[in-house]
């Protein structure tokens, strides 16, 4: 494992509940991670507070105060690299990132998303779960490559789907599901068992299966 505890920065646009299960997830005095800093493009996110309650460094970036999404991600890694970090989580970070940004932190920048990718990329993941009628459905952990929701798989949690669930029911489970799957991936990259290879996500120096490492009920 490092010597040094990994630097990770999170990004966010809303109510952060990921952002608090890796808070919650490094309280232990030898946690291999600390979080550095929080950076939110809107200044009504709620993940901002939880960001002071625990007394972390917080920066809100306005999208909408620059010329284009260039201008943005510029000044975004700007202020994200004045924390040096290891590593790069977005959590609920409502934005498309440009191929620049996704370049410069290749290897080193973790999504979530809510559904079992490939399936579902893009919004609204639950309704379409329900709506095509699968038995399944649940998150993912992946690496950001430039192609959206596309990057190499880390870690899915599958959730059955139950005959009366409501968009809100599925989207309560798989949220308690990505509480666990987040931090869990966080905390193998911090320690140094989880990289990007030239072929995909690797965890003890040994290929992760297409899928991603699975968690099933
Ligand atoms: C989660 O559903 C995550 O999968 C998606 O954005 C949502 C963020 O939720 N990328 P929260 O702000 O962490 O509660």
């Amino acid at each position: 494992m490092p010597s040094e505890p990994c630097n990770v920065v999170v990004l966010l646009s809303g109510s952060g509940s990921n952002l608090q299960a890796l808070i919650d997830s490094c309280r232990a005095a030898d946690a291999p991670l600390r979080i550095v800093a929080v950076v939110s493009n809107r200044a009504d996110a709620y993940g901002l507070q939880r960001a002071e309650a625990a007394g972390i460094a917080s920066v809100v970036l306005d999208h909408t105060q620059f010329d284009g999404r260039e201008a943005f991600d510029a000044a975004l890694m700007a202020r994200i690299d004045g924390f040096a970090p290891d590593l790069v989580v977005l959590a609920g970070f409502m934005r498309i990132l440009s191929g620049e940004f996704v370049r410069h932190y290749q290897g080193r920048l973790l999504n979530i998303h809510p559904s079992l990718l490939p399936r579902y990329k893009g919004l609204h993941t639950h309704r379409r779960a329900l709506e095509a009628g699968d038995a399944e459905h649940g998150c993912s952990v992946h690496f950001v490559t430039e192609e959206l929701d596309g990057g190499p798989l880390v870690v899915q949690a599958v959730v059955p789907v139950l005959p009366d669930d409501t968009v809100q029911s599925l989207a309560q489970r798989v949220h308690h599901q990505e509480h666990q799957v987040y931090p869990l991936a966080v905390h193998w990259f911090a320690q140094g068992r989880l990289r990007l290879g030239e072929q995909g996500a690797l965890l003890d120096d040994q290929p992760l299966p297409a899928s991603g490492h699975m968690i099933r009920p």
